[in-house]
């Protein structure tokens, strides 16, 4: 054990830090959260209830979920000067531009009197972002759109206060299907943690130097953003519109194996599964529900996503280096059947995964052990030499 890096001989790779929090097998595809699968959360819990488990280690009763539900339901609206935070931005910004922007604003916003001890500091500060994460990434949707703003309703569940912030307008309250609503709520709770993936690590060391809570929830957004990471949402569902129908399928596979071109397979691989992503699957069967649901169950784009699956499942290349779909494959299917633009997908993936950040970085704040401290290097540059003056260069 280095501190830092714990280095097992047996692994094949180093371990970042220790947690109790996620569990990966990526061999096998299994996902847990404190110990339970992701299939049966995603089946019989809800988004709040995992944020619960993630944050406190175990299941809530009735009344500490009651509790804890209330005490979110509290914090959805945002301090009012924020609005105008929004109105610096151009209309057409991105919105993970926006709520990167907005979120490591959150500092400069929500901080609580020094009479209270630091891990009542942190709770709140934790509360404050899982509460007003929707309503500020609904803002920078309705900011996008150029519609007002919709203020939180107190008496919606999670995911439809997210649905309502979003998509009602002055004139007309959206109707909030519950077949599309519980799709949101499993949206929510498919990318809620991930163990120690990029957006999560960057977390991990922006508070181990202990930043503001807000403002290394904002770096884990940035960090998030990219198409590498969760920015593959918005890039697979590009790239599946862009073949359109199954007959281009076969063009495409063959730009994703040839070394000599950039393309990848936007939604396939993953650094640590080598088996399919168990929340793809998940994924896969909600976005059949809610095309149904929305009368579009021959949606083309969903044929092209499941034939693609077919023909790369059958590809040599695909099964020799083990890639499967991963979690953002199918996820832009049902976001785009709810209604939302692909610019708004990793905004709604950084929404959901703000509890994965958060218990994280708790856990590593709360022991100076877990801190990933100040990683060192390998140096591969020149040996120590004088300096030349430029009349001699
Ligand atoms: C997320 O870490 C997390 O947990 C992330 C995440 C989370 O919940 O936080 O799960 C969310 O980020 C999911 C991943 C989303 N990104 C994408 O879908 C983008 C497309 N995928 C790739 O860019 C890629 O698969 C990565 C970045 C995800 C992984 O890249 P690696 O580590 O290089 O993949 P690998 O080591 O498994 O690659 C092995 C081989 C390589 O070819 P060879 O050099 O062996 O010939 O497979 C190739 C890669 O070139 N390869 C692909 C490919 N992914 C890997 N070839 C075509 N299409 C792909 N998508």
């Amino acid at each position: 054990k280095t501190g830092m890096f714990t280095y097992d001989p047996g692994f094949t790779s180093t371990a970042a830090c220790d947690s109790s929090i996620t569990y990966i097998d990526g061999d096998k595809g299994e996902l847990t959260h404190r110990g339970y699968p992701i299939e049966q959360l995603a089946e019989k819990s809800n988004y709040l209830e995992v944020c619960y488990l993630l944050l406190y280690g175990e299941l809530p009763n009735k009344e500490q979920m009651a509790d804890f539900e209330q005490r979110v339901t509290r914090h959805t609206m945002v301090h009012e000067q924020m609005h105008y935070f929004y109105r610096g931005f151009r209309r057409d910004a991105h919105p993970m531009a926006i709520v990167c922007g907005v979120v490591g604003a959150m500092a400069a916003f929500y901080h609580d009197s020094t009479d209270i001890s630091d891990a009542q500091q942190r709770e709140i500060a934790s509360i404050r972002m899982i509460a007003k994460l929707p309503t500020i990434v609904a803002m920078a949707y309705k900011y996008s759109v150029g519609q007002p703003f919709v203020y939180p309703r107190n008496d919606l569940d999670y995911a439809s206060n997210f649905l309502h912030m979003c998509f009602s307008v002055p004139a007309e309250e959206y109707k909030i299907d519950p077949v599309i609503a519980r799709a949101m709520d499993l949206i929510f709770t498919l990318h809620a943690d991930h163990e120690q993936n990029a957006s999560t690590s960057t977390v991990r060391l922006a508070g181990s130097s202990d930043a503001n809570p807000f403002a290394c929830i904002a770096a884990g957004v940035a960090c998030l953003w990219g198409p590498a990471h969760g920015g593959a949402n918005e890039a697979a569902l590009n790239m599946l519109r862009e073949i359109g129908t199954v007959d281009r399928i076969p063009e495409y596979i063959a730009r994703a194996k040839d070394k000599s071109d950039p393309f990848r397979l936007m939604g396939f691989g993953h650094r640590v599964y080598k088996n399919y992503d168990p929340r793809a699957k998940v994924m896969q069967e909600t976005a059949r529900q809610v095309l149904e649901i929305m009368g579009v169950e021959n949606n083309p784009t969903l044929q092209v996503a499941k034939e693609l699956e077919k023909i790369a499942g059958e590809d040599p290349y695909f099964i020799e280096r083990k890639l499967y779909p991963n979690v953002d494959f199918y996820s832009g299917i049902i976001l785009d059947a709810i209604g939302f633009p692909t610019s708004m997908f990793t905004a709604i993936f950084a929404l959901s995964r703000t509890v994965g950040w958060i218990a994280q970085w708790k856990e590593m704040i709360a022991d100076p052990q877990k801190k990933i401290g100040r990683p060192r290097q390998l140096y591969m540059g020149e040996p120590m030499r004088d300096y030349v003056e430029i009349a001699s260069r």
